[in-house]
């Protein structure tokens, strides 16, 4: 199948780059700051291998009212092995607090380096990933609210990172001093979630996920060679295709489709039970292990009308942390689907992560649900507030209930266009 729509996307965001072509950061893939030096296995986990400074902007457009740095550091694999990442920290040109910092877990559900949010961060960079960029709207509300205590925020895709850092960090990172964590639309339980959305409008995100499972650092050593002896070359086409596009064109071109019938790989629905499948998605469950539990209070919150993440998986992985002795508030919410409620929880996630940094939310765990399914711009600070008006016109785009994903993305395509 021919993706052409992605292709008109790309040609759009190209178009709005051109003017400042001249400004257009190196693609990660030609960017040797991204290539950590030889030898860079026998530093300490937490090392910064390079840094540098970048001028970050929303839309790969605006300047963001931040000094951004980066930093490539030495950090360990699912699989052990040493491997560099890259993390953009973000320094508000005014009123910035040295006490306080906010890691923001950015979901960009993809896994193509063209959508790494290093790089869609940048003045220039092309928008492949249109999820990312609205997403640097929210984490903007963030710069400035917050060795500094720090805070953990993510939603969806960026709460499989917040989940497994809350959940790993007494034992990996004991010496943070982490004053709380923020985790939205969960996906404890990929199992679960692979089954949820596989065959809807949003399947195209699984192409995606099998590639980073099975990458080497990951779940390469028992993954790839099932995968390899059972792809199909249709298959095979759609993870060539998820490893040099972002999850919003790995979406549309795989809309209703399955990864678990044979002519995408020839087990079929025997995948799901296949032991070297079930052995790396059982791993990736969250809540599993006492020792894996979050010491810091956790804001969970989750629609539940979620389309695309499960809301009883996590509501039990709520369960399973609050019975091995965490402190979790959970919210549902009770209007909306997957998209609006990363929206309107988000003076919910502002309020969670003040009270974080001042020591006053309450231990213990406790659920409540919450029916507004609106957000008052004039509820944040003035500053904020065009921030807001933004983020409320691309949901406004999207349609109260999420209900119809697929054209509600191929919508903000346009949308994004518009704003820019
Ligand atoms: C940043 O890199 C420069 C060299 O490019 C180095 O002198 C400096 O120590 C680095 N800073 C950190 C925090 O690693
Ligand atoms: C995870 O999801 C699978 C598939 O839906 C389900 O069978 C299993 O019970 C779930 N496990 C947990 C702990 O949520
Ligand atoms: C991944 O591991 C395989 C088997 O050890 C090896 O042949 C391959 O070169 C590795 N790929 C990368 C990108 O390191
Ligand atoms: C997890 O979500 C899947 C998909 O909706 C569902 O079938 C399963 O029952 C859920 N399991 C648990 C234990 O939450
Ligand atoms: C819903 O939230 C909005 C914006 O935060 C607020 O102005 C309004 O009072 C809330 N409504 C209810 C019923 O709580
Ligand atoms: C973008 O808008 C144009 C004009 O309104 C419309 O014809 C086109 O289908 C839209 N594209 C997408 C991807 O929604």
């Amino acid at each position: 199948m021919t993706p052409f729509l992605p292709h008109t996307l790309l040609a759009l965001t190209a178009v709005l780059s051109l003017s400042i072509a001249a400004l257009v950061p190196v693609p990660p893939s030609l960017d040797p700051f991204y290539n950590p030096p030889a030898g860079f296995e026998a530093e300490e986990p937490g090392t910064i291998l390079r840094n540098r400074t970048v001028d970050p902007a929303l839309f790969g457009l605006l300047p963001n009212g931040a000094e951004g740095y980066q930093l490539l550091y030495r950090t360990s694999a699912i699989d052990g092995s040493a491997i560099a990442d890259v993390t953009t920290v973000f320094v508000p040109l005014i009123g910035a607090m040295t006490d306080r910092f906010v890691a923001f877990q950015n979901p960009y559900d993809s896994s193509a380096t063209i959508c790494n949010p290093s790089y869609t961060y940048q003045l220039g960079s092309v928008q492949t990933d249109l999820i990312t960029t609205i997403i640097a709207l929210a984490m903007q509300l963030f710069i400035g609210r917050g060795a500094p205590d720090i805070v953990g925020v993510g939603y969806s895709g960026g709460s499989i990172a917040t989940g497994w850092a809350a959940q790993l960090q007494p034992t990996y990172a004991p010496e943070l001093s982490i004053k709380g964590w923020s985790s939205g639309g969960t996906p404890a339980n990929i199992t679960g979630v692979s089954v949820f959305v596989d065959n809807t409008a949003v399947s195209g995100f699984l192409p995606a996920a099998l590639n980073g499972l099975s990458r080497n650092s990951s779940y390469g050593a028992t993954l790839k060679p099932l995968i390899d002896s059972i792809i199909t070359p249709y298959g095979q086409a759609y993870l060539d295709f998820a490893n040099v596009n972002c999850g919003p064109a790995d979406i549309l071109a795989f809309t209703g489709q399955s990864i678990f019938e044979t002519h995408f790989q020839t087990k079929g629905r025997d995948l799901l039970y296949d032991p070297a499948f079930q052995y790396v998605l059982a791993d990736c469950l969250m809540g599993q292990r006492k020792n894996e539990t979050p010491t810091a209070p956790v804001f969970m919150f989750h629609a539940n009308n979620d389309e695309i993440i499960p809301y009883e998986n996590a509501t039990t992985l709520y369960n399973e942390w609050c019975d091995f002795g965490a402190d979790v508030q959970f919210t549902t919410y009770g209007s909306g689907g997957h998209l609006t409620t990363e929206v309107v929880s988000l003076l919910a996630q502002l309020e969670f992560t003040a009270s974080a940094f001042a020591g006053t939310v309450p231990g213990g765990c406790s659920m409540k649900t919450s029916l507004n399914n609106t957000l008052n711009p004039l509820d944040f600070a003035l500053d904020l507030e065009p921030i807001v008006v933004n983020l409320l016109t691309v949901l406004l785009n999207l349609g109260e209930q999420d209900a119809n994903l697929l054209e509600n993305i191929a919508g903000l395509h346009n949308t994004s266009g518009v704003q820019s």
